[in-house]
């Protein structure tokens, strides 16, 4: 098992030992895991292709090390999941490790009668429930490649990911709970699925027996197929680099892409990083409020904590349901040691007040954690104050669908922290900072481009189907460097502060989508000509989607612009999702463009701000009255 860092002092020998001799370092981590095949070279690579190969050589699957080990070694009777349903008068369910690894081979068993193996891929479309957990550590037992897709998705979204990967399998459920609702999950997978022709098979967990169409043939009831198998499952031997995972994330163009983690470093990574930002402890519950459909969810729900020997909690629910309490319910009938959420979630918390968290005993709490977006300095304070009672250190984690595990964070007490500053990076990871010319900036106080130089065992290793991408994304702005999309800067102590995107990514709520996705939504409705769409900062969502549309007749009333408003929500939601609804939506007859055609978003971002002077040099517009519609109309948005 990986130890965790002790002091300030020790984090910082790990540290330089990982830069000095990254091969030593992560293979000393790497051999306390079961290899099947030890490797033959820890790292070989280059960001210029980029081929990046951690543990060549060496052959694992990672469900031995996240189930078999833990029970080998004694700790079969341990609680390994604890599930916590939306109805909080409902029975909570748990798992040992015994318990979970024989789920596991009976729906790996269960896959493999459905003719799936090694290298397939398999489509997993589920709410929070065990299940969920079971059918993704089963895909990684037979060697399937899963692909999880949050249940918020629409049919086109679950349909375009699901061609991308070729996906010859989807597991799914009738039905899920969220809050007070039902929202029906079969028929969502029924209407994707007459535009994929690679899905041969659906495997349906029946959750609520809710009535669903069930198709001759193709579809099969988890219950009926799982309950009969064996116990027991031999677990597929992996290359380190073989595919463990595929996940869609967004970027600045076209659709989302599919985000490829492999067996060997995804392993080794997700854990370590779980022990030393989390300073896990044998014994304690973990739980981290994500759903798995993230990568959030991946690394720090399945497989970090499993991979550890953790107890991890399972939520069901949404923070709201019952009512505003409900986080910190939970957090004292399970006696939860570390708790991990998103900023989104403390604002939207802290708007109900104290009252909803004074109720309950939080005295087990030790360690919060933050993920998704920079937390604001008030958010902090509220978490800092309320939640951990002035005791528990607040662990700030950056990280992307890309990187696979948490890269600058606190660990637990051991080092400096400070609110809105994500603090070191972890040992291995070597973040730069660049100017506009890609020079490394080397004294602090100074934002700039955050870029890695250096490999880490968790990095993404291609998009799906389309290396190229991957390499123009990620590594062919700067060259030798992998680039994050993100702005930052280094305090004085050198703990870096995230500014946020520097490309056309927005962060909703956490949720990260692309401008040009979103427009590309919008366009789908068929009065719309063409449409912007910028973030604005929101109270509670850190962003907020702000969409200027151009239609082939501007609206002219109230009715017609909430009529077209509408259509305008409809198409997002059958493209997307209801994730991805613009807050706002101001209809424009034109829309600010260079004469070369290029949209300037620099003067619809500050007037989605609310800015209506100093909007900067506009004389390179083909049509400057444009922008004074623009802001006219601007003022009406703000009204309302
Ligand atoms: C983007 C990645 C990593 C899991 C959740 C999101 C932003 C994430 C932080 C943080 C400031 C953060 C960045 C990043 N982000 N964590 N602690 N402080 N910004 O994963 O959907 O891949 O989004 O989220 O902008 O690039 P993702």
């Amino acid at each position: 098992m990986i130890k965790s860092l002790q002091t300030f002092s020790e984090y910082q020998k790990a540290y330089e030992l990982s830069i000095k001799d990254p091969s030593l370092f992560w293979g000393t981590i790497a051999s306390t895991f079961t290899w099947q095949k030890k490797w033959d070279t820890v790292l070989r690579w280059n960001f210029t292709d980029p081929d990046i190969k951690w543990f060549e050589g060496g052959v694992l699957n990672i469900t031995e090390n996240a189930l078999d080990r833990h029970i080998t070694a004694g700790k079969g009777e341990q609680k390994a999941i604890i599930w916590e349903p939306n109805d909080p008068t409902h029975p909570t369910k748990t798992y040992t490790y015994k318990e979970l690894l024989a789920s596991v081979c009976q729906v790996s068993n269960a896959l493999t009668s459905l003719g799936i193996k090694k290298g397939d891929r398999v489509c997993i479309y589920m709410p929070m429930l065990p299940e969920l957990c079971i059918a993704t550590l089963a895909c990684a037992r037979v060697g399937a490649v899963h692909s999880i897709i949050f249940a918020g998705f629409s049919a086109q979204a679950l349909a375009d990911r699901i061609n991308d990967a070729e996906a010859n399998l989807v597991i799914t459920t009738d039905s899920m709970a969220r809050g007070n609702k039902q929202i029906a999950i079969k028929p969502i997978i029924d209407e994707a699925l007459t535009q994929c022709k690679s899905v041969t098979k659906v495997l349906v967990f029946d959750y609520l027996q809710t009535e669903i169409h069930m198709q001759n043939g193709r579809d099969v009831y988890w219950q009926q197929l799982v309950s009969t198998q064996p116990t027991t499952f031999k677990a597929e031997p992996m290359q380190s680099e073989d595919l463990l995972f595929i996940l869609y994330t967004s970027g600045s163009t076209g659709k989302p892409k599919g985000v490829v983690h492999t067996c060997g470093g995804y392993m080794v990574y997700s854990a370590y990083s779980f022990k030393q930002v989390f300073q896990y402890q044998e014994g304690e519950v973990y739980w981290c409020t994500a759903d798995i459909g993230w990568i959030t969810g991946h690394s720090y729900i399945v497989y970090g904590p499993l991979l550890n020997g953790a107890t991890t909690l399972l939520f069901e629910g949404i923070p709201t349901y019952p009512d505003a309490g409900r986080f910190w319910q939970v957090c004292e009938k399970h006696k939860v040691h570390i708790f991990y959420t998103a900023p989104t979630a403390i604002r939207a918390l802290m708007a109900y007040g104290t009252d909803f968290v004074d109720k309950y005993d939080l005295s087990s709490l030790r360690v919060l954690g933050s993920v998704g977006e920079p937390i604001n300095e008030e958010a902090w304070h509220w978490y800092h104050q309320h939640i951990g009672k002035g005791n528990c250190p607040i662990v700030d984690t950056w990280w992307q669908t890309e990187t696979g595990g948490i890269m600058i964070s606190g660990l637990g007490n051991l080092t400096p922290s400070r609110p809105a500053h994500a603090g070191f990076p972890l040992p291995g990871i070597q973040p730069v900072l660049l100017n506009q010319e890609g020079k490394e900036i080397t004294h602090n106080e100074e934002e700039g481009y955050l870029c890695i130089k250096h490999p880490w065992p968790s990095m993404l290793r291609t998009t799906y189907g389309d290396h190229e991408r991957c390499r123009i994304t990620y590594f062919a702005n700067y060259p030798n460097y992998y680039f994050t999309g993100d702005g930052a800067k280094r305090d004085t102590n050198g703990l870096y502060r995230i500014i946020g995107r520097v490309d056309d990514v927005i962060n909703v709520s956490g949720h990260r989508f692309g401008t040009a996705e979103i427009e590309n939504a919008i366009n789908q409705e068929p009065s719309v000509i063409e449409s912007a769409v910028v973030a604005f900062p929101h109270d509670i969502k850190g962003q907020a989607i702000y969409a200027y549309v151009v239609c082939e007749e501007k609206p002219s009333t109230d009715t017609e612009e909430a009529m077209s408003k509408k259509a305008i929500h409809d198409s997002v939601i059958k493209e997307i999702g209801k994730i991805a609804i613009p807050d706002k939506i101001q209809f424009v007859s034109g829309l600010p463009k260079t004469r070369s055609g290029k949209i300037m978003r620099r003067i619809l971002r500050k007037v989605a701000e609310g800015e209506s002077h100093n909007l900067g040099d506009t004389s390179t517009l083909l049509d400057p009255e444009v922008v004074k519609e623009i802001v006219a109309g601007s003022l009406h948005q703000f009204k309302s």
